[in-house]
């Protein structure tokens, strides 16, 4: 190469790797979804027309350090990216950074690490382990919120959060919520995912443990969105490139699947994509409305033969809305007669055992129980507000006669659940947590409870 020519060369060199990095930029994460025995997801979003690389290493071995790299579309609207790291050893904690642009250098610092699953099974009695949950986050947006008090309240439940030493962190529904500015077009409900994540606030949180989510109207679409939104193929990309979970639905419809961890089953239902509008009566000829329905006949059909296939002493029905709840005013399975007793009926007949139901959307927190008549008792965990308005109960849901005494919670609260003890006599232990990592009340349940005499 001639001196003009390498000069030439260098300049363009220089040029490229100068647009490259003035227009790389981290806006959210990075953020670990799925870990699995030998792999992890890790969720970051970056500028559009940037390049990534995610690096990482065993915990204290920073020879082992591995890259994996990506370039974003520049004519994309919102460039979020999800890694997968495969061939990792299992039971083993790694440390994880992301670069924007190109380095050929392993990060001195970690943005945060992951630890694999532990092959126990066959081996050894499953781990004791606590996971966080929560749903209804409301962050402001003064410009295009309703007038009046700001529905969002303390965002500071995220750092309380960050520093729980738990195993993951199942968001139930209403993880964001779209405004008119956002669900009335396609770009609207992109942005809303990509502002809110994007928030200081919440980025020690999403670093701090792997995320799963499923959603609820909120996030799905406009207040009490069902089948019919007009937007609900873009409503699930936005979900698939906005989580890391280990899969979307089944022939590209729905976001349901199910997660494994220790001796726990979650079943992560999709309430929205195939649900019947709330106003459909739910009776017709004197007969349950086979016609509504919340998870639609397909999902439903995966659901019984997903909880035949379980064989987990705790198996969570995760869902954005109430299930169990007599008194509620508001949306709730029951209110979907045909599908209630369908599953009712079901988990009689195969006498499937474990069963508890992991619910949101309410801006309060409760445990609700359902006496059946020959099976063991039924509970739906609910378990709201993160951060959006509280909803205090009234009407005939105020005295409840099937809430458990002292779990209502009427304050931003999230829950950690535990697992705990020996195989057989395996306790589950939910607690509600207040904003400042305060515990509010407790409750517990056993393995035996949950299974008929
Ligand atoms: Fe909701």
């Amino acid at each position: 190469m001639d001196s003009k020519r390498l000069f030439l060369f260098n300049t363009i060199l220089f040029f490229s790797i100068t647009v490259n990095t003035a227009f790389a930029q981290v806006i959210a994460g990075p953020m670990p979804g799925h870990v699995e025995l030998r792999t992890a997801k890790i969720w970051v979003e970056v500028k559009p027309g940037s390049a990534v690389e995610l690096w990482y290493w065993k915990k204290n071995e920073p020879a082992s350090a591995k890259q994996l790299g990506k370039k974003t579309p520049v004519d994309s609207w919102f460039a979020p990216v999800t890694f997968d790291i495969v061939a990792l050893d299992p039971n083993t904690t790694y440390e994880y950074a992301v670069v924007a642009g190109f380095s050929s250098k392993k990060p001195a610092k970690a943005d945060g690490e992951f630890t694999t699953l532990e092959l126990w099974q066959y081996r050894k009695p499953a781990p004791d382990f606590s996971f966080l949950t929560g749903s209804c986050s409301y962050f402001n947006e003064p410009k295009f919120d309703r007038p009046g008090i700001p529905y969002g309240k303390d965002s500071s439940i995220f750092v309380s959060m960050a520093k729980e030493n738990a195993s993951f962190m199942l968001w139930l529904g209403d993880n964001w919520y779209t405004r008119e500015v956002d669900f009335f077009s396609k770009w609207g409900l992109w942005y809303r995912a990509s502002r809110d994540r994007s928030l200081p606030i919440l980025q020690p949180f999403l670093r701090s443990m792997p995320h799963y989510a499923i959603w609820d109207d909120h996030d799905y679409g406009p207040d009490n969105g069902d089948k019919s939104y007009k937007f609900k193929e873009t409503s699930r990309d936005v979900f698939v490139n906005y989580w890391a979970n280990p899969t979307y639905g089944q022939d590209g419809k729905g976001i349901y699947s199910t997660v494994n961890y220790g001796d726990c089953d979650f079943f992560l239902m999709d309430d929205r994509y195939f649900r019947s509008n709330d106003d459909m009566a739910a009776m017709a000829y004197g007969q349950p409305n086979p016609d509504k329905r919340m998870w639609g006949t397909v999902q439903m059909d995966w659901l019984k033969n997903a909880l035949l296939h379980s064989r987990a002493p705790f198996k969570f029905i995760v869902t954005g809305s109430q299930t169990l709840n007599l008194s509620s005013p508001y949306d709730c399975l029951q209110n979907y007669p045909a599908e209630f007793n369908e599953l009712m009926a079901f988990l009689s007949a195969e006498k499937i055992n474990g069963v508890l139901f992991l619910t949101g959307d309410r801006h309060h927190s409760e445990v609700i129980r359902y006496d059946r008549l020959s099976d063991y008792t039924l509970y739906d965990i609910t378990s709201s507000p993160l951060t959006s308005g509280v909803a205090k109960v009234s009407g005939k849901d105020k005295e409840n006669p099937n809430r458990i005494p002292n779990t209502l919670v009427e304050a931003q609260n999230y829950t950690r659940i535990s697992l705990s003890g020996k195989p057989k006599e395996r306790k589950l232990t939910v607690e509600f947590i207040g904003v400042s990592g305060n515990k509010l009340t407790e409750w517990s349940v056993t393995e035996q409870e949950l299974k008929n005499k």
